[in-house]
């Protein structure tokens, strides 16, 4: 006891004043060691206002010593305007060696909790303890429940709401979720945060009714499992233990039982803010709402070890907009944006992982100028199994191939796999003896088409010394009113021979009193700057295409242009028109703009060897590089039908070969492809 008080003591001295958001704890016995100790890994999630810095754990019993220590960023809060709170959760993953197969127990401590409108005491405690024993039922060490939640749930006030928590034991045990109620270990004060109600069998927390307040509750619960029937569990010892399961006595007998211990306790610790009313508590208006393919809640994923898993969710709020996603799972887990407005999570399981579980949480924010609004919480299991089906893909130009071996996928009959569109007579499987394969096009047999984040920005955005930030957008327009533009979904953009093609790039920067200067402009098959065919539409400021028009801007940012399209867009299926571009002081002479059109009789090879002086400080900024398309030209024999498939395939990258990592070859082909978008490249020849 004198020990245990000396400890605490020690703590108060080591916490550091980060606050606290929550927290959890997972405990995993991996496999015996040959000296007889057994190897155990420790997830420990925790969120602070911080992404830095450590903090203390304490063995209570048997929990022996860190071998490997790994530490990560899962997610941090949006940034959303009306976010008043930043957290950002981190995860440890902490490998220990642990003397005996007995009981383990570990205790994180620091502080201090969050300010908390229901007064939690400063400290936070995350104790957790486990049997590891091996149970009698499943004649493998005790595994402890997989839990998870976002660190940061908030709703409206008036909009009750129900969060199913993930309460999944791998060991089938009976999990049940309560209120910690040992002060100064499972809690701090233990204090219950009112306006909630906690169904404890079944883990369900209902929010009902409170009002809005700055200030979060903090919820510290702690998660129990108990065996289905009687279980001894097993010491290397030689010991054996029992365990029973929990009988739920009516109240009238309660005072006369003495409680059944769970075979495990582990801490469930986050924060719930409620924010003011909504407009409407309808899902779908304000309250983002899910739409398919978002996984549904407590769904269970397969994923195959060094195979990466992917989950999209997609949400939809009409009266507010969608802003981000926020995240908990098992470290590495990224989460990305892509250009439909779809979420992608994605996680890669590894060797270690195999036969483990693991929940991944997710809800969707949207905001309106005076509110953040968030969607319901889902949590997703994900189960790391064994490589069950070897597959090839091979990614060609027009078409992917998928091999599949048939000695891999056991239990599963060749007839039974189709492709999407299964009806097509052309999109029909074939085999021989060892493989099931299938040379599918890009453009058929259900085919769908992906556009990724990483390779496509609506919006380029650049940091220029003198210049802060700015961004450049390049859009086409139906005509020189300039109003409306060519909406970026109907791309490729299909002209008519001879018809214009409007455009206008447009920069918009923090700094007042600067120009946009466009140098050069080209139209070439594909938007990559070094592409060797390529139709000079305008060079080193001068109309070199004698249809090119220059257009009054409305400001000095902006440059439209129009020119007609039979002229270049036929020399190649389709193209892409792409620019160097720059900004400059306004009204500074010997400036890139101030000069405008410089001819020359020798062509630049556009852009790298232009002369330039080298540049003055804050006069004009570096050159960049910003292309659009594709562009399309009809033809009088092409019906408007196999337009679409020329939405070409030598400009498509292919992430067929994603593919193998997915295994699917019955379901969903994907690939990407890219389409529509301003891309933009800094040019790797200015100097700094
Ligand atoms: C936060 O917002 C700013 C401007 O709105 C943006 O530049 C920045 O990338 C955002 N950060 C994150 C992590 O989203
Ligand atoms: C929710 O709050 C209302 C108003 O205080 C109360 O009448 C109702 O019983 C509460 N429901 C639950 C399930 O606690
Ligand atoms: C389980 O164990 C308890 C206590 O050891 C005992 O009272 C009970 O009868 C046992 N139940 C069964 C089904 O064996
Ligand atoms: C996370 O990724 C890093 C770098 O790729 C790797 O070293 C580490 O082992 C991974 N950790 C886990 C727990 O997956
Ligand atoms: C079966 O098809 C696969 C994939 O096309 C090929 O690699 C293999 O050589 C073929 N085997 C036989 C026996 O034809
Ligand atoms: C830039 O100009 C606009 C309008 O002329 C003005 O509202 C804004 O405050 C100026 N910004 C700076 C940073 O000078």
């Amino acid at each position: 006891m004198a020990s245990v008080l000396l400890l605490q003591l020690l703590l108060v001295s080591l916490a550091s004043a980060r606050q606290h958001f929550g927290g959890s704890v997972t405990v995993r016995v991996k496999y015996k060691n040959p000296d007889g100790s057994f190897r155990v890994e420790v997830r420990n999630k925790a969120t602070f206002d911080s992404c830095q810095g450590s903090y203390t754990n304490f063995c209570w019993q048997n929990c022996g010593l860190t071998s490997t220590w790994v530490s990560g960023t899962i997610d941090s809060s949006t940034n959303a305007s009306q976010s008043n709170t930043q957290w950002c959760q981190i995860e440890t993953v902490d490998t220990r060696n642990v003397p005996s197969d007995k009981h383990f127990q570990l205790r994180y401590l620091g502080c201090c909790w969050i300010p908390t409108r229901h007064g939690l005491k400063n400290d936070w405690r995350l104790q957790t303890s486990l049997d590891l024993g091996s149970r009698s039922d499943t004649g493998k060490p005790n595994r402890s429940p997989d839990i998870d939640i976002l660190p940061f749930l908030r709703v409206p006030e008036n909009c009750p709401r129900t969060y199913e928590l993930m309460s999944f034991d791998p060991d089938g045990d009976r999990v049940r979720c309560r209120y910690g109620n040992i002060p100064n270990v499972e809690c701090s004060s233990c204090h219950q945060p009112s306006g909630f109600t906690l169904d404890q069998d079944s883990c369900t927390l209902h929010y009902n009714q409170s009002t809005a307040n700055p200030r979060v509750y903090g919820f510290e619960l702690v998660v129990e499992d108990f065996p289905q029937r009687n279980i001894t569990l097993g010491y290397t010892d030689g010991s054996r233990s029992s365990s029973t399961p929990l009988v739920v006595r009516s109240k009238r007998h309660a005072t006369h039982t003495t409680p059944t211990p769970p075979l495990s306790k582990l801490p469930l610790q986050f924060s719930f803010l409620v924010d003011p009313a909504a407009p409407s508590c309808e899902e779908g208006l304000y309250l983002p709402e899910f739409l398919p393919p978002t996984p549904l809640n407590g769904a269970r994923l397969h994923a195959e070890v060094d195979r990466e898993v992917e989950i999209r969710v997609r949400a939809r709020a009409s009266h507010a907009t969608i802003h981000d996603i926020i995240i908990s799972g098992p470290l590495n887990i990224t989460k990305q944006r892509s250009t439909h407005g779809e979420f992608v999570i994605r996680w890669t399981p590894l060797q270690h992982d195999l036969g483990e579980f693991f929940p991944i949480c997710f809800a969707v924010e949207a905001e309106t100028g005076s509110g953040v609004y968030q969607s319901e919480m889902r949590c997703v299991l994900v189960e790391v199994r064994r490589v069950s089906v070897n597959s090839h893909v091979i990614c060609t130009e027009s078409t992917m191939r998928v091999e599949v071996e048939k000695s891999s996928f056991h239990g599963l009959h060749e007839d039974h796999l189709r492709l999407n569109d299964g009806a097509n007579i052309a999109c029909r499987l074939r085999s021989n003896s060892t493989y099931v394969f299938a040379d599918i096009p890009l453009s058929g047999c259900g085919t769908e088409l992906e556009e990724d984040g990483d390779y496509l920005r609506p919006v380029v955005s650049v940091w220029d010394r003198g210049f802060g930030r700015f961004t450049y957008q390049f859009e086409f327009y139906p005509n020189d009113q300039y109003q409306a533009m060519v909406d970026p979904a109907s791309y490729p953009v299909v002209y008519d021979i001879g018809s214009r093609i409007y455009m206008q790039i447009e920069a918009t920067s923090s700094v007042n009193n600067t120009v946009l200067f466009v140098e050069s402009c080209r139209a070439s098959p594909y938007d990559n700057q070094n592409s060797q065919q390529t139709y000079s539409i305008i060079e080193n400021g001068c109309k070199v295409d004698p249809t090119v028009q220059i257009h009054s801007p409305s400001h000095p940012r902006q440059f439209r242009s129009s020119m007609k399209a039979f002229k270049f867009i036929g020399m190649f299926d389709q193209v892409y028109i792409s620019c160097t571009v720059l900004m400059c002081a306004a009204g500074e002479p010997n400036t890139r703009s101030s000069q405008g059109c410089i001819s020359s009789k020798t062509p630049a090879t556009w852009p790298h060897n232009h002369q330039r002086r080298k540049r003055e400080v804050a006069v004009e900024s570096a050159r960049h590089f910003v292309s659009q398309g594709p562009l399309h030209l009809k033809r009088s024999a092409e019906s408007s039908e196999s337009s679409a498939l020329h939405l070409n395939l030598n400009l498509v990258f292919i992430a067929g070969c994603l593919l193998a990592a997915v295994g699917m070859i019955s379901a969903v082909v994907l690939y990407q492809a890219r389409m529509s978008k301003v891309k933009y490249q800094p040019l790797s020849t200015e100097e700094r």
